[in-house]
């Protein structure tokens, strides 16, 4: 097991490279299944939930090369076991996103349930409810779903409740359904809009992608494509506020500054100077302690639940009191009782966290609990006095690549140690 140990003070200034998205790179490896040829990805972030999601195919059958560093080759089109083992599914909730390609290609799939989670419970009735409305027949039997269909077949999908992995899971069916399918109440995220992207050079016929209500005409086959995954938008919100936290000045490469306005907004109104291009991002905090913001979380294009635990450690440090409210995820705050460790003023009321500012945190040994509260703990160790360890950081390798490179780049003294 290793460890993240973080000697805290130092203000970050630098240059970072925000690597592929996480949250696109897995639906496009999962659309790898309905294709009738090779898909090479460019710009695939090195993650553990991207080596997982490879594992879990190549149980199936699929084969992949890596082609360099960032991009690989993946083909999954002739599928040879058509069950995603518990014990590949149990580590990455995503995992659920075989079971619409499969069922669509395949038109019969078996899928161990996604176990419970940290940050809630997490269901998966969204997705189930949805397939059979395009005619799947599912059961739920000793913790894995059977999923069988003669032909799904197009037709109209409300979704009572926005889900992103839900809309990305009926999507991909439906572009091999017989018909029109129409998802109304689709989650708007980029990482959606990048998706459809991929699928669209593979053939698909879809539309309304990045709006509320998407249209998918089904064809019969898709092919392979060539495709470069969107830049990680919360990587990048991550990093900025390492630069707010420190009062440091920190430039982002290869993001794209309209998928994120509203933690930009919210950066802005710490006191943060930001300034964007197309491509880069540079945060300058001018050596200021932030001010306090409040921050609701709901879906996009509103405020992100992934970025909210890291803005709850710059709440901390800020000036004035915040409040942090979480609309998505019912229990997301396992990082308050760590950050309170370090000295953090934090009262949980419901779903609402108060944040009295305190001028410093200092350094803990913290447990990390789920991916983004390990962000926050990192965040917070970077801008604490004295030595923060940060345990279970296998947390935060399946969704921040190489942290403690990035960050050292930057200036931080970090480092990796094995226990
Ligand atoms: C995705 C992201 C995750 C992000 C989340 C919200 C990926 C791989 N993960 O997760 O990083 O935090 O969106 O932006 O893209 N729900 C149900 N039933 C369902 C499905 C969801 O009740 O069948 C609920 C969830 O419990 C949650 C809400 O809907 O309260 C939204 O969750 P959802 O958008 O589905 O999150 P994920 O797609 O799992």
């Amino acid at each position: 097991m290793y460890k993240l140990v973080i000697k805290g003070g130092t203000t970050l200034n630098g240059i970072v490279k925000i690597a592929g998205s996480k949250n696109a790179a897995l639906p496009i490896l999962f659309a790898s299944i309905l294709a009738d040829g090779p898909i090479n990805l460019n710009n695939t972030p090195h993650l553990s939930d991207v080596s997982t999601t490879l594992r879990l195919l190549m149980d199936m059958g699929a084969e992949f090369i890596l082609e360099s560093d960032n991009s690989l080759s993946i083909d999954s089109s002739k599928l040879t076991k058509l069950t995603g083992e518990y014990d590949l599914v149990k580590t990455m909730r995503a995992s659920i996103l075989a079971l619409g390609p499969m069922l669509a290609k395949y038109k019969e799939a078996k899928i161990s349930l996604p176990g419970g989670c940290a940050i809630g419970t997490r269901p998966v009735n969204l997705h189930l409810k949805a397939l059979e409305d395009l005619g799947a027949k599912i059961h739920v039997k000793n913790g894995y779903i059977y999923a069988t269909t003669d032909q799904l077949i197009g037709t109209d999908i409300h979704f009572e409740q926005v889900s992103v992995t839900a809309t990305e899971n009926i999507l991909m069916a439906a572009t091999l359904a017989k018909g029109l399918t129409t998802i109304h109440n689709a989650a708007q995220e980029p990482e959606i809009i990048d998706l459809v992207n991929c699928l669209i050079k593979m053939g698909a016929k879809i539309t309304g992608a990045g709006t509320s209500i998407i249209s998918v005409e089904g064809v019969s086959s898709l092919s392979g494509a060539r495709h470069s995954v969107c830049p990680d938008r919360i990587e990048a919100g991550t990093y900025l506020i390492a630069a707010a936290i420190t009062g440091g000045k920190v430039t982002l490469k290869n993001v794209r500054y309209q998928s994120m306005q509203s933690v930009l907004d919210k950066l802005k109104e710490t006191g943060a100077e930001i300034d964007y291009n197309d491509n880069t991002i540079t945060l300058d905090m001018k050596g200021k302690r932030p001010k306090a913001v409040n921050v609701k979380t709901s879906v996009y294009p509103n405020f992100p639940t992934d970025m909210q635990a890291q803005f709850c450690a710059l709440n901390c440090i800020a000036d004035g009191q915040s409040a942090i409210t979480e609309t998505i995820f019912e229990n997301r705050f396992m990082h308050i009782p760590e950050l309170s460790r370090m000295g953090a003023d934090l009262t949980l009321e419901g779903n609402t966290v108060i944040c009295k500012g305190v001028k410093s945190l200092t350094g803990a040994n913290l447990m990390a609990t789920d991916l983004r509260a390990s962000a926050s703990l990192v965040l917070a160790g970077l801008a604490a006095t004295g030595t923060t360890t940060i345990e279970r950081v296998y947390h935060l390798d399946r969704g921040y690549e190489t942290i403690e490179e990035k960050l050292k780049l930057l200036g931080a003294q970090i480092e990796r140690i094995q226990d």
